[in-house]
């Protein structure tokens, strides 16, 4: 049994999570020997752990890992009608249909190369969310942004343009993850103290716009160079409650470690 221990009152209201954002890598056989070694390992099953990966691998995921195992899946986007002539696309329904459980939304990689922004990502949040989908919502600063002192500000408005248009009650079917883009495959992270300043700036604006309640109990994540070394670290700040792990997700032995570092 999981022990609450030394866990601050507030943050028993929320689930820890670990998930691994695999993005464009591994093969089919690498990702299901991948998901196999993560759903086996030894891990403390009150921690949820997410595996968001390509679109091409859900479908031999689902056959190969045993629900039983606790891994959920996410998707790494989705796009925000249901169905049409959107070449290449994939919709939240298709998604919903092969009962795929979250989906990745406004990942930093997805703004900047697909020019994704925060008008669109509120239309793509309605739409998954419609078709039942969790979102895992992404947000964060580039480097310029926290140099001038304006990360806070910045983190504000893509909430308040993307996520604040949906209401309380769906927000129990979010998880949000701040992932500042220097900290980003760089090697480095956000220090502990940054990354806690961030998310109770992000939780104090959750508190703000849907009450005490909804703030208390949505999970924030932290991603940005999480590895089996400085999981524990980060994720012990009171207002931190897992990660979006990029490249750590890569390996299983780093990530199974990451999974158990709460
Ligand atoms: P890295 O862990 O590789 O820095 O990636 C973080 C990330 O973008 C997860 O979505």
């Amino acid at each position: 049994m999981h022990s609450y221990k030394n866990i601050p009152q507030n943050k028993m209201a929320r689930k820890n999570i670990a998930a691994g954002n695999w993005k464009m890598n591994t093969s089919i056989e690498e990702g299901v020997a991948l998901a196999q070694v993560v759903a086996n390992a030894q891990r403390d099953k009150e921690t949820v752990t997410i595996l968001a990966v390509p679109f091409t691998h859900i479908y031999p995921l689902q056959k190969k890992i045993k629900s039983s195992s606790k891994v959920f899946l996410a998707a790494q986007n989705c796009h925000h009608k249901n169905s049409g002539a959107y070449t290449g696309e994939i919709s939240p329904s298709m998604l919903a249909t092969m009962k795929v459980p979250y989906v990745v939304l406004g990942h930093s990689e997805r703004r900047e190369y697909n020019h994704e922004d925060n008008a669109l990502l509120a239309l793509k949040l309605r739409a998954a969310l419609d078709a039942g989908l969790k979102v895992i919502f992404c947000c964060g600063e580039a480097l310029e942004i926290r140099k001038a002192n304006s990360h806070i500000s910045h983190v504000k408005t893509q909430l308040s343009e993307s996520l604040f248009q949906i209401s309380a009650q769906e927000m129990k079917n979010i998880i949000v993850a701040y992932e500042p883009i220097w900290a980003i495959g760089t090697g480095e992270t956000a220090s502990p103290a940054q990354a806690q300043e961030m998310h109770a700036a992000i939780r104090a604006m959750l508190q703000k716009q849907y009450g005490k309640r909804v703030a208390d109990n949505t999970s924030i994540l932290y991603g940005g160079s999480v590895k089996g070394s400085n999981a524990k670290e980060i994720f012990s700040q009171p207002d931190v409650d897992g990660g979006l792990v990029g490249g750590a997700s890569l390996n299983a032995t780093e990530f199974v470690e990451i999974i158990n570092a709460f």
